[in-house]
C-alpha cells in the first residue's frame, strides 16, 4: 500500500471505482429511458354510430265515406211529424238519435226548407244525454251545460267538447215524405268504429 500526498492508494481506488459506478447506473438510465421511451399511443374505440330513423305515420282523419261503411239505411221520422223546435226521438242501429226541424236551412239539412237534421243524442264529451232547446237550436247537455249547434253541423259553441256532436247523414223521400239516415258524419260518444259497435240491430224510428 502506497501513500499518495496523504490519500491511501486503495481508498482512491474505490473513490474512483464508486464514481464509475455512479456514472455508469446514470448512463444506464438514460439509455435504458431511449431503449424504452414513454411514448403512450391512446387506442381509440371504435365508435360505430347508429342513425335512428324516426317512422311517423299520419293517419288522415276519416273521411264521410269511410265513417259510413258498415252503416245501413233506415227510415227515422216521416216530414209530417216533424214541428219546428220539437225533436222527435228515434233509435238508428242502436243508437239514441234526434231528428229536428230547427225553421232554418241547417247544414246538412234535408226537407223541402233544407231544416231537417239529425244528430247523435248523447254528448261529445262524456256521453251524457242531450236535450234540445228550440229557442237557440241547440242541443244542450245537462251534465256540463255544453252546447252545439244545430244549424251549423253540430257545431260545439260553449263547454268541453272539443270537436262536433255526431250528425246523421239523412237522406230525403219527397214522394213520401220519409227520412232516412245512411250513417254519421263522426265518431258516436265511446265508438272507435261507430257502424261495427252498434248497440244493437236496427230498430227503425221510434
Ligand atoms: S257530458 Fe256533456 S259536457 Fe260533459
Amino acid at each position: 500500500m502506497s501513500k499518495d500526498k496523504g490519500v491511501d492508494s486503495n481508498r482512491r481506488a474505490i473513490i474512483i471505482g464508486g464514481a464509475a459506478a455512479v456514472a455508469g447506473i446514470a448512463a444506464g438510465i438514460v439509455i435504458g429511458g431511449n431503449a424504452f421511451p414513454r411514448t403512450i399511443t391512446q387506442v381509440q374505440p371504435e365508435v360505430t354510430t347508429v342513425k335512428q330513423v324516426e317512422t311517423v305515420t299520419q293517419t288522415a282523419p276519416p273521411t264521410t265515406s269511410q265513417v259510413s261503411v258498415g252503416f245501413v239505411r233506415q227510415k227515422v221520422a216521416n216530414y209530417s211529424q216533424l214541428q219546428v223546435g220539437t225533436p222527435v226521438t228515434a233509435n238508428y242501429m242502436g243508437y239514441t238519435v234526434y231528428i229536428v226541424r230547427t225553421g232554418v236551412p241547417s247544414v246538412g239539412g234535408v226537407g223541402p226548407n233544407g231544416d231537417v237534421v239529425g244528430f247523435s243524442a248523447y254528448c261529445a264529451h262524456m256521453g251524457y244525454i242531450l236535450e234540445y232547446d228550440p229557442n237557440t237550436r241547440c242541443l244542450l247537455c245537462p251534465q256540463h251545460f255544453s252546447q252545439y249547434d244545430a244549424t251549423a253541423g253540430g257545431m260545439q259553441v260553449v263547454g268541453h267538447p272539443n270537436q262536433f256532436l255526431p250528425q246523421l247523414i239523412l237522406e230525403y223521400d219527397e214522394s213520401t215524405g220519409d227520412i232516412y239516415a245512411v250513417g254519421f258524419n263522426r265518431l258516436v260518444y265511446g265508438t272507435y268504429n261507430t257502424a261495427a259497435q252498434a248497440p244493437s240491430p236496427s230498430t227503425g224510428e221510434n
